[in-house]
């Protein structure tokens, strides 16, 4: 399943979004536009699922629903987050799931639900207030969806925003995982325990997955060959690979001594592979060498490929013009982010007149976008080089 459409209203910085997702999306936008806020709408989901943790902490876990609440917010107090899920790209929804949010002041103070509406295809099988809400209000402080006695009939939207995974991979981390004590995040965002997952996944899953990862990497580091796990003298989790160079044996190399960049590439595409819901994807590109964030949006495309009948949505947020610069991006992929004093906009790319003449004309999303999301000091800076 997929996220089709989310509609948002007074989320963080946006007072108000539209917009059609397809399997793979890209964020882009300048600095503190709100990319990593619209990825945390379905963190939000996912925290309001996740064990049992429901509304009130994930509200909390955000510092409130003060913080969450648009500060350009007026007369429409409610923060309102609509998501439509559907089996693939272009399909109808099979499942809408709405609700608002206000948190009034004085006595009752919890955050609470103004409506929670849901509907399998065209049938609506949940709306709240119900009759019991309006004799007990205390109830719509918990969602339908985070309860296990209510939700039976829709359980299939709480299991899908439950295994919502974000990644915010940092190649120290995934190499050296030891150097860093202490408790791990929920959800591993940081790939820490990502070797340890390797080596614990069952062989046959694991062999095949490997596989297809060397094959999707053949483009962007065309010398790795034989990608296998391992474990070393004390019992330690490692990636093995060959590398093919003059030597016509070629030689073998632990994952400590391959890149950041292709390491992170591994994580990233075994985390795309794990499962089958949406991954987020943050900022991938940052301190990857310009070849391979070149390559990323190609190779995230042939692992989608690869899991066939499955569909792992991606939304990946990114500042670099060289990720876009693939053209197999098409506009529709694309949100563009324009900040402005009632709160960022959020545009699909294609439904902008001048970047679809500029797509039409040959460019890639890259070239056609960027200059549009650059702070205004860049286009001054033009001026100078004239
Ligand atoms: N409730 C809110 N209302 C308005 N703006 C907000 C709210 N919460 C956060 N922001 C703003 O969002 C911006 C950060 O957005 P962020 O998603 O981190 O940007 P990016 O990931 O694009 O760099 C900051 O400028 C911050 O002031
Ligand atoms: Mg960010």
């Amino acid at each position: 399943m997929i996220v089709s459409r989310l509609r948002l209203k007074n989320w963080k910085n946006f007072r108000s979004v539209d917009v059609q997702l397809r399997n793979r999306m890209f964020l882009v936008g300048p600095n503190a536009c709100g990319k990593s806020n619209f990825l945390d709408v379905f963190r939000f989901l996912r925290d309001i699922v996740k064990n049992g943790g429901g509304l009130q902490q994930a509200t909390e876990d955000r510092g409130g629903l003060s913080k969450i609440r648009c500060l350009a917010a007026r007369q429409e107090p409610d923060v309102e987050i609509q998501v439509h899920l559907a089996d693939a790209t272009g399909d109808a929804p099979s499942w809408r799931y709405h609700i608002g949010i206000r948190q009034e002041t004085g006595v009752r103070r919890a955050p609470s639900l103004t409506y929670e509406r849901i509907w399998k295809g065209q049938e609506l099988v949940c709306e709240r207030p119900d009759k019991h809400d309006k004799q007990d209000e205390l109830r719509l402080t918990q969602t339908h969806l985070e309860q296990i006695s209510a939700n039976q009939e829709f359980r299939e939207i709480a299991q899908f925003f439950d295994s919502v995974l974000y990644l915010h991979l940092v190649p120290q981390l995934v190499r050296n995982p030891r150097a860093f004590t202490g408790p791990g995040i929920a959800g591993d965002p940081f790939g820490r325990d990502f070797l340890e997952r390797v080596v614990r996944t069952p062989e046959r899953t694991k062999k095949a997955r490997l596989g297809k990862i060397e094959r999707a990497l053949t483009k962007a580091v065309p010398q790795l060959k034989q990608l296998t796990d391992m474990k070393d003298e004390v019992g330690l989790p490692h990636l093995e690979a060959k590398y093919e160079h003059w030597r016509p044996q070629g030689a073998k190399q632990r994952e400590d001594q391959f890149s950041d960049g292709t390491l992170r590439l591994i994580a990233l595409l075994w985390s795309l592979l794990e499962n089958d819901t949406l991954l987020l994807l943050e900022e991938p590109e940052l301190s990857l060498n310009t070849a391979i964030v070149k390559a990323l949006p190609a190779v995230i495309y042939r692992i989608q490929k690869e899991l066939k009948k499955k569909t792992r949505q991606v939304i990946v947020s990114t500042h670099s013009a060289d990720l876009l610069s693939d053209e197999g991006i098409g506009g529709e992929q694309v949100l563009l982010m324009k900040p402005t004093h009632e709160g960022t906009e959020v545009k699909v790319a294609s439904a902008i007149r001048e970047v679809r003449d500029l797509l039409e004309e040959g460019f890639s999303v890259g070239e056609a976008v960027i200059s549009r999301t650059a702070p205004k000091t860049s286009e001054q800076c033009r001026f100078w080089d004239e």
